[in-house]
């Protein structure tokens, strides 16, 4: 591991991938942590299409309670450093998220790719118009397309299902000179594997987790606590 500080330059281009982690400090759960259940469901038998075949209205409870959660929560400081590096980069920042809470985006972020989709969004199974849930009646167990009456679905990547925005995020990582990695396990793929592409690139590699993630050895530098605490200080240090 590398003990250095790092120094960005406006020049650099610098990507972040967060997780859960970053989140967790605005009070929204993670999905790995504690007993391995998430609101007592398994993550997938609530985050899979066939999940949704067998049971929609469960699925559709689990999500309007997430969205519930994410539009109760506010960004907590984590988020808002990034805010701070973005500013100070402008285009050459790009932030890649896993996390379907629209945090990043509240608290100010404008380069966002949602890999995993937007819990505040559904989409038409059948004609795959996209609504806001602010925008349907959530008192409806199933809700259907004002369009076509086709059943919306949730917009979240399952699993099982392709991440949106692969090739840009390809493209990104491949002409990154710096890679930061935020509150996120390492356990889930594509994601999990970013890391180790950006470093056989050339970037330099940054961590920043509460515990060490199962791909710590692609990191050049890793910093263990949370997200809040640490990036504030960190990003003040880079520039
Ligand atoms: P996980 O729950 O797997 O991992 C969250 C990580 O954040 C853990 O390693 C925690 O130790 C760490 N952590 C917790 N609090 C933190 C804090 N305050 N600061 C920094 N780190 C902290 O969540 P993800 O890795 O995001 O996909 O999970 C990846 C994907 O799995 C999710 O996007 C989701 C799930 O299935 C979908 O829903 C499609």
């Amino acid at each position: 591991m590398n003990m250095e500080i790092v120094k960005i330059n406006p020049l650099m281009k610098v990507t972040v991938l967060t997780g859960a982690g970053i989140s967790a400090e605005s009070g929204i759960k993670t999905f790995r942590d504690g007993d391995g259940l998430w609101e007592n469901h398994k993550v997938e038998q609530v985050a899979t299409p066939e999940a949704f075949e067998i049971n929609p209205e469960l699925v559709w409870d689990f999500y309007k309670q997430r969205y519930q959660a994410s539009v109760n929560a506010i960004p907590n400081q984590g988020h808002y450093a990034l805010v701070k590096l973005e500013k100070a980069l402008g285009s050459n920042f790009k932030l890649i998220t896993q996390n379907v809470d629209g945090l990043h985006h509240r608290a100010g972020s404008r380069n966002i790719l949602d890999m995993h989709g937007n819990v505040e969004r559904c989409f038409c199974t059948k004609c795959r118009k996209h609504f806001k849930l602010s925008d349907i009646d959530m008192n409806v167990r199933l809700p259907l397309c004002s369009d076509c009456h086709g059943l919306l679905r949730p917009d979240i990547v399952w699993f099982g299902e392709i991440p949106y925005h692969l090739d840009a995020i390809e493209r990104l990582i491949l002409n990154s000179n710096i890679f930061i990695v935020i509150g996120t396990s390492g356990t889930v793929y594509p994601a999990a594997g970013f890391v180790m592409t950006a470093k056989y690139k050339g970037a330099v590699t940054i961590g920043i987790n509460l515990e060490k993630p199962h791909n710590i050895d692609y990191f050049d530098h890793f910093y263990v606590g949370k997200a809040g605490d640490l990036l504030p200080e960190l990003i003040k240090q880079w520039l």
